[in-house]
């Protein structure tokens, strides 16, 4: 049984649509910021003020790996993931490839309450949303399958992915 494997942009809500679509296929949900935080007993931002994102990074990759040679997972990625093509190359072994498609504003809605995402926490996180987005815009839609979370419903949004991971792994 092949991985559902969530990407996309912070506050896309690979977390949110990613435990929904594993209750309704009975699959096991991880999100690899929690793998993450679980082993290396540190919050994220806390990995990013002591040892820096490029460790961060390595971390974030070892956990890809791993997951990737499980089956059955609903995975939720962080945002970052698609910047290292290895990372890319691990989880298409495995699983079908899903991009929650989001814009700016929209992050910025989702995210502005929250104080864990290192990347965002600047002066001016409306600034920072726009060019890291546009930086990683070419890299996300370059993923197979993409699916529109900008004013959808959760559970809209679900079922698109729910569709998209049957007609992959419809033999
Ligand atoms: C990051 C996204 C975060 C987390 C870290 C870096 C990024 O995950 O991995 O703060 O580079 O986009 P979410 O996408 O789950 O917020």
């Amino acid at each position: 049984m092949k991985n559902l494997v969530l990407l996309g942009f912070m506050g896309s809500g690979k977390t949110t649509v990613g435990q929904m679509a594993a209750r309704e296929l009975g699959l096991r949900f991880v999100d690899t910021d929690q793998v993450i935080e679980q082993q290396e007993k540190l919050p994220i931002s806390e990995i990013f003020a002591r040892s820096g994102e490029t460790i961060f990074r390595d971390i974030e990759s070892r956990v890809i790996t791993e997951l990737s040679g499980q089956s059955g997972l609903v995975i939720a990625t962080g945002g970052g993931v698609v910047l290292r093509p290895a990372n890319l190359s691990a989880l298409e072994g495995n699983g079908i490839l899903i991009h929650l498609h989001t814009n700016a504003s929209t992050v910025y809605d989702r995210t502005k309450r929250h104080t864990h995402r290192p990347l965002l926490q600047t002066d001016d996180p409306r600034r920072r949303i726009q060019e890291l987005l546009e930086q990683r815009q070419p890299l996300y839609d370059a993923l197979p399958n993409h699916v529109n979370t900008v004013q959808r419903p959760t559970r809209q949004v679900c079922a698109d992915v729910i569709r998209i991971y049957r007609m992959g792994t419809a033999s």
